[in-house]
């Protein structure tokens, strides 16, 4: 990702957030960003944009998808009476959960030196992502306790940015934390909007580079 792109994304994120949360402790939230690596880091170290700037791509990309789905798929039903959940998603909410829901990978992915062979079968080195994780509270819990730190996160807030990995952070069947999972997805229409905004944005829009 080139500077200028970074820097455009830097700003979409921080125009988001103006734009939809109006909740106390916001600009102190984004002063921690601001002193974190969030707007340069990649978003992950093998995966979906693992490149320069990923992680702030990915958390618009999140964004705008959440946006998207609630509006053309549960709002309508919301509004014609064929959705369990009657009540409709604040635009607010699906900001704070999409825009933060991954401010656990800040200060976590350090550039370290690794080794391959070119087409001349020689050996060359190249520039790779490992994890480095001085605070390993776990992936969608770390997210809750740093956002939760700047600014109030509702229930049904917490509940999405815990459980946005889904299936793929809920343990063994029969153990407590997947009771918790599938009892989070009852709550509130958000933990799925979540995940599947995650999901799709990481699998239909996101690059992995090798
Ligand atoms: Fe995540
Ligand atoms: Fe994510």
């Amino acid at each position: 990702m080139t500077d200028l792109e970074i820097q455009q994304n830097r700003q979409l994120f921080l125009d988001y957030c103006h734009q939809y949360v109006h909740r106390e402790g916001l600009d102190k939230l984004l002063n921690y960003l601001e002193h974190t690596d969030f707007f340069e880091t990649p978003s992950s170290t093998k995966f979906h944009l693992n490149v320069r700037g990923g992680l702030c791509k990915h958390s618009l990309n999140v964004f705008e998808t959440a946006l998207s789905i609630n509006k053309c798929i549960l709002l309508p039903k919301q509004k014609s009476g064929e959705s369990i959940f009657s009540e409709p998603l604040s635009e607010e909410s699906i900001a704070v959960a999409a825009l933060f829901h991954d401010v656990c990978k800040c200060n976590m992915y350090k550039v370290t030196e690794r080794w391959r062979k070119d087409e001349h079968n020689k050996w060359e080195s190249y520039k790779a992502y490992e994890v480095s994780d001085d605070f390993p509270f776990g992936h969608g819990e770390k997210s809750c306790y740093i956002v939760s730190h700047y600014i109030r996160l509702m229930r049904d807030e917490l509940l999405a940015i815990r459980w946005h990995m889904g299936m793929y952070d809920v343990g063994e069947a029969g153990t407590p934390n997947r009771f918790s999972f599938y009892a989070a997805t009852d709550v509130s229409p958000l933990v799925v909007l979540l995940q599947m905004a995650d999901m799709a944005s990481s699998h239909w829009f996101e690059e992995t580079f090798q």
